[in-house]
């Protein structure tokens, strides 16, 4: 296993592509499962999440393929794949692919609206909660599909094809959302997503599924409007910027000091960790190329955050703006509101000397004016990079066990960092 050794204390300075967005990438590639023809993606970010999809996939019967870079075109252009699911080959998804990865189960919706059946393993809890899937399908249920569980796998069925209908989400959910969108565009009739998530990847695969064909209005707001076609077709679509990437850098330069552009990045798809990071004593400006970021000179103030569904502040920055607080001139309180289990940087952030108070969903960071390196591990994506932020501004030396964690969501991390002066590398295949 990889470890990354960080030395702390140099501000970052230049210029960090933003690749574009996994949880972006991951929904329009499950997409790809509801037409025979070819579903073009651009500005795919290399991520092992991504690999694994590509894995899951395949094992239903699409075929992809890489186009080679163009003339000029450089590393940080994402890369364009192409898929194609001309005939699904089998309507399983095992319990070997998706319990790898939540997302997986995503393949549910599509499978089910093209094939009328399926049978997906049901994904089971992770690192950050229980996170059940009964949302999903109880929006499927909604469409007229028959869900039963049998052995650990959940099975649809919908012979005669799935029939529009109002569907209510009692809680907000990103991946309800999702799923009831794919379903629903090849359904017969109209549906509408009432509470629907109005996250910005929801409206990226929106807009690819209207590039395939579908007839969806009101994306980005809280009711949305299906009109199911018999068909969708092949199209091509540019995956979004991933915003918590750009946050994680952009709290990342508040966390150091310096002046970074976050080349593509976009504050309206994070506004709310724009505004925090702004009340914590970060410059943030909007150029044609990006973000531009900088602190230089004044300290970090406390700000108090509480995470909720999109517009406000996202669950996926909680642990990095963490990181930050812990060397705020003062007192901050960080409220999780979305997972009941998201704090397990908390431990490891304290072993670099922060000092945090759990109490209930609530964490109360008392800033000081230092951290000091020392070995540390993470249990998910989030939460180890926000351990890379902390170790960014710690004096001496921090090693982070478990990397593969941070290659299921960043791509280059070391390289983006290390191209604007942090002491960042990779330690191979050690435990
Ligand atoms: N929930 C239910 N029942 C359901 C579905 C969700 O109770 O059937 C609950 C969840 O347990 C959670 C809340 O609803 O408490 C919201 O979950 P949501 O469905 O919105 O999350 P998700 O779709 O599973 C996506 C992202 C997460 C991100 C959340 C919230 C992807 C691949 N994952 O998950 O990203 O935190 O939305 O914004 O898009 C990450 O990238 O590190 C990550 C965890």
């Amino acid at each position: 296993m990889d470890r990354i050794r960080i030395v702390g204390g140099a501000p970052l300075n230049g210029v960090i592509p933003i690749s574009g967005a996994k949880n972006a990438a991951l929904p329009l590639m499950i997409a790809s499962l509801l037409t025979p023809e070819t579903l073009t993606l651009e500005n795919m970010p290399l991520l092992a999440d991504v690999t694994q999809l590509e894995r899951i996939l395949g094992n239903h019967g699409v075929d992809f393929s890489i186009s080679g870079k163009r003339r000029g075109e450089t590393e940080n252009a994402g890369r364009t794949v192409h898929f194609t699911a001309r005939e699904i080959v089998d309507t399983t998804a095992p319990y070997e692919l998706v319990s790898r990865m939540r997302a997986s189960f995503w393949v549910f919706a599509p499978l089910l609206a093209r094939m009328g059946e399926c049978r997906v393993s049901l994904p089971g809890g992770c690192a950050i909660g229980t996170r059940p899937v009964d949302l999903l399908l109880m929006a499927l249920d909604k469409l007229g599909a028959r869900i039963e569980i049998e052995n650990g796998y959940v099975v649809g069925s919908a012979k005669n094809g799935l029939v529009g209908a109002e569907i209510d989400f009692p809680k907000v959910t990103v991946g309800g959302t999702h799923t009831a969108l794919m379903a629903a565009s090849l359904a017969r009739g109209t549906t509408v997503l009432r509470n629907a998530a109005r996250e910005p990847e929801i409206v990226d695969l929106a807009e690819c599924l209207t590039r395939m064909g579908a007839r969806i209005s009101g994306a980005g707001t809280s009711t949305i409007e299906i009109e199911g076609v018999t068909s969708l077709s092949g199209a091509r679509h540019a995956v979004m910027p991933d915003r918590i990437e750009a946050g994680t850098y952009a709290i990342a330069v508040a966390m150091t000091g310096g002046d970074v552009l976050l080349a593509g990045a976009r504050a309206d798809l994070f506004q709310a960790a724009v505004d925090a990071l702004v009340a914590a004593g970060a410059k943030i400006t909007e150029t044609n190329e990006g973000l531009r970021v900088a602190r230089n000179g004044a300290g970090i103030s406390p700000v108090d955050v509480t995470t909720a569904p999109f517009p406000e502040f996202p669950t996926d920055l909680q642990a990095q703006f963490m990181a930050l607080m812990t060397r705020a001139n003062g007192v901050s309180r960080i409220t999780e509101t979305i997972f009941e289990n998201r704090f397990m940087h908390v431990q490891e952030l304290a072993r670099l000397g922060a000092h945090i108070r759990l109490d209930g969903d609530t964490a109360v960071v008392t800033g000081s004016d230092h951290l000091d390196g020392a070995p540390v591990m993470a249990t998910d994506l989030r939460a180890s990079v926000s351990l890379v932020i902390a170790a960014l501004a710690a004096r001496g030396e921090t090693t982070i066990n478990r990397v593969y964690h941070l290659d299921r969501g960043f791509e280059r991390l070391e390289k983006k960092l290390s191209d604007c002066g942090a002491q960042i590398e990779r330690i191979s295949g050690q435990g």
